[in-house]
């Protein structure tokens, strides 16, 4: 088959295509009509991401696309959208049953490739681990990105008022598509604006860096920021006599981590975005398909901050 390697670690050049034997061992096998490209392979492309296969190595964490065989969970032929880990950048990649979806006929193979790490995220830091009520207001920083359309569509799916972030009209654009009510320019100030607002409930924010600190200053009594992310380039440091003054909590939010230890929590969330989808709350923004072949372009485009809502790979 067809597939991406990352073969050195020097960035998205890193990436050759290459001919490979399929994969095999225990799991449902899937024939990839779309994988989804995410901040993390620009990261595994450098060596910067925590799980750092040996090279060369096929990345790739979700896929959409048709099971080959029938097995316990699936039949030959099922739409499916899995979360592979690894291996999707290819033309067949191999998914545990537990991270494997059937998709939902409202949704294409690229909006598959864009359902698990995002939404389940999304949801996980909004609902689980942000304890979102409905009718709470949540500011959601980078809201054109991935995980910011994923929040502002869960989080009104679920009722709440929402504000975007956003760096640039374009992605103001993409982030009230996605449901924002509110959009703020991340080089105004938005957190004197966020607060003449009303301020935030609750702040997603899979950013971090220097907003992290007005974030703070951003949220109402009992308000939480979820720490989903750092794409800003630096990890935030908080000054914990803010979280006393302002009766306020920051609660990380790591979707994978969590649900491996907890992993009856997959079906849980997997059955709410299916309500949210079938009630048109949730449909992926996939802003950029590109071939298999032009993989480093995709991990580029996301590099150089240019990726709104989701990128997929079409083999
Ligand atoms: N915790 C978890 O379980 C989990 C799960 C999935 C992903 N993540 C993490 O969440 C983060 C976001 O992922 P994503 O897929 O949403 O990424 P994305 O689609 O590239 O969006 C990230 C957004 O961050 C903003 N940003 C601000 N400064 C940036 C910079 N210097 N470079 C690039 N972007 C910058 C951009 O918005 P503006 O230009 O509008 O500012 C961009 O739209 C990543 O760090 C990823 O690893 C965490």
């Amino acid at each position: 088959m067809r597939a991406i390697q990352i073969v050195e670690l020097s960035g998205p050049r890193a990436l050759q295509l290459v001919d490979i034997p399929e994969p095999d061992g225990d799991g449902v096998l899937v024939d990839v009509r779309a994988a989804g490209v995410s901040f993390p392979e620009v990261l595994q492309s450098r060596g910067q991401y925590q799980l750092k296969p040996d090279l060369p190595f096929v990345p790739g964490s979700e896929v959409a696309g048709v099971v080959r065989a029938d097995n316990g969970r699936f039949k030959a032929g099922d739409r499916v959208a899995a979360f592979c880990l690894l291996g999707g950048f290819a033309e067949v990649a191999l998914a545990q049953p537990q991270f494997t979806f059937p998709l939902p006929d409202a949704l294409d193979f690229a909006q598959g490739a864009a359902l698990i790490l995002n939404y389940h995220t999304a949801y996980f830091a909004l609902v689980n681990r942000g304890r979102l009520q409905a009718g709470e207001t949540v500011l959601v920083h980078g809201a054109a990105g991935g995980i910011g359309t994923a929040a502002l569509q869960v989080a009104k799916g679920l009722g709440a008022r929402t504000i975007a972030v956003v760096s640039s009209d374009e992605k103001e654009r993409i982030a009230r598509e996605a449901g924002a009510d509110e959009v703020l320019r991340s080089g105004d100030p938005w957190k004197d604006e966020a607060k003449a607002l009303g301020g935030a409930d609750l702040i997603i924010d899979p950013v971090g860096g220097d907003r992290f600190t007005d974030s703070l200053r951003s949220l109402n009594l009992d308000g939480r920021v979820v720490v989903v992310g750092f794409t800003g380039g630096s990890i935030p440091e908080v000054k914990v006599n803010r979280l006393l003054l302002n009766n306020i909590d920051v609660v990380g939010a790591g979707w994978g981590a969590y649900v491996g230890k907890r992993p009856e929590l997959i079906g849980e969330i997997a059955e709410a975005l299916d309500g949210l989808i079938e009630a048109g709350h949730v449909a992926p923004v996939v802003g950029a398909r590109l071939p298999l072949v032009q993989a480093a372009d995709a991990l580029k485009l996301i590099d150089g901050r240019g990726a709104t809502g989701k990128v997929v790979l079409e083999p």
